[in-house]
C-alpha cells in the first residue's frame, strides 16, 4: 500500500487491538494500516520485535494512529494481558480484536512430529486466539459494541491440492467453530465475533512456497479471479467487520478466497 492510500473517518472513536504487525506485508500488518487509514488508534504486537519496528516507523512516516508491543509472544497468557493492558492503558478501552498473528506448521502426516509441529501449531493457531478473546473480553464488553475478528483458512473449508496442513486444518477448523461458540456468548454482551478465511495471500508466511515451481499455477486453476490475494484484499472486509455498518453481522465467515473454495 502506499502514502496515497484512501482514507476516511468509517472506524473514527474506535479502539483496535491488532495482532501480527510484522511481517514484511502480512494480513495483520495490513489491516493495522487501513485501520489507522480509516480513523482507528490501533495498539499492536508481534514476536519479531525488529519487523514491528520497522512497521511502526513506517506508520509514523504517514502519521498513522498505530502503537504496538513487541516483542509479544501470544503463546504466553502474560505477554498477551500485557498487550492488553497497554491498549487500555494508552486509547481507554478496546472496541474491536484483529487476532492475525498466528504460526503453524505444514507437513504430510509422516513427517509431522507431535511437539514440534502439530502441538505448536495448535498452541501457534488456537491458544493465541483464545488468549487474546480471554484477556481482552471484560473491556469489550465494558464498551458493549465490540467486534472480534479471527482468521479461519480456506483450509477449514476444502482440502487444497499440494497444501499439506493437516495441523493447520485442525486449527483453523477450531477458530472457525471457537469464534461460533464467542458469537454466541458475546451477542448478550453487544459482542459480534466473525472469521475471515483466506485462501492464498500474498505474505511473509506464503513468499517461500510461491517459489515452488507449479504451486501458483495450481492456485490458479481452483480460483475464479485469477490472481492471487493481497493483505489489502483482506483488509477491506476486516475494515467492514470493525466498522458500525455491519452491527448485525456476528457467527459469519467471510471466504475472501477469490471464489477458490466454490470452485
Ligand atoms: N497468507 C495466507 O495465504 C493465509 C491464508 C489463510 C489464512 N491465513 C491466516 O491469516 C493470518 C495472517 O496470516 P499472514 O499470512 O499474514 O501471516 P504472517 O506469518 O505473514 O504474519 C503473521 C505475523 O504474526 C507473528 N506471529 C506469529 N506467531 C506469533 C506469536 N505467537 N506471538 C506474536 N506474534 C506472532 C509473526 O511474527 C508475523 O509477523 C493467520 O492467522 C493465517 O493463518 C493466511
Amino acid at each position: 500500500m502506499t502514502a496515497a492510500a484512501p482514507r476516511s473517518d468509517r472506524l473514527a472513536g474506535k479502539v483496535a487491538v491488532v495482532t501480527g504487525l510484522g511481517s514484511g506485508s502480512g494480513i495483520g500488518r495490513g489491516c493495522a494500516f487501513m485501520f489507522a487509514r480509516h480513523g482507528a488508534r490501533v495498539m499492536s504486537c508481534d514476536i519479531d520485535a525488529a519487523s514491528a519496528a520497522e512497521a511502526l516507523a513506517l506508520a509514523r512516516q504517514e502519521g498513522l494512529a498505530i502503537d504496538s508491543v513487541h516483542p509479544c509472544d501470544l503463546t504466553r497468557p502474560e505477554d498477551v494481558e500485557r498487550l492488553i493492558a497497554h491498549a487500555v492503558e494508552r486509547y481507554g478501552g478496546i472496541d474491536v480484536l484483529v487476532n492475525a498473528a498466528a504460526w503453524g506448521a505444514f507437513a504430510p502426516i509422516e513427517a509431522m512430529d507431535f511437539e514440534r509441529d502439530w502441538r505448536r501449531t495448535l498452541s501457534g493457531e488456537l491458544d493465541v486466539v483464545f488468549l487474546a478473546c480471554k484477556a481482552a473480553w471484560p473491556h469489550l464488553v465494558r464498551r458493549g459494541d465490540g467486534s472480534i475478528i479471527n482468521f479461519a483458512s480456506a483450509n477449514a473449508h476444502v482440502t487444497l491440492q499440494g497444501s499439506p496442513a493437516l495441523a493447520h486444518c485442525a486449527g483453523k477448523g477450531g477458530v472457525l467453530a471457537m469464534t461460533r461458540q464467542l458469537a454466541a456468548e458475546g451477542g448478550p454482551h453487544g459482542i459480534r465475533a466473525n472469521t475471515i478465511s483466506p485462501a492464498l495471500v500474498v505474505t511473509g508466511a506464503t513468499r517461500p512456497v510461491l517459489e515452488i515451481p507449479g504451486f501458483v499455477d495450481n492456485v490458479m486453476a481452483k480460483s475464479m479471479i485469477k490472481r492471487l490475494g493481497q493483505p489489502e484484499d483482506i483488509a477491506w472486509c476486516a475494515t467492514y467487520l470493525a466498522s458500525d455498518e455491519s452491527t448485525w453481522v456476528t457467527a459469519a465467515d467471510f471466504c475472501i478466497d477469490g471464489g477458490a473454495t466454490r470452485c
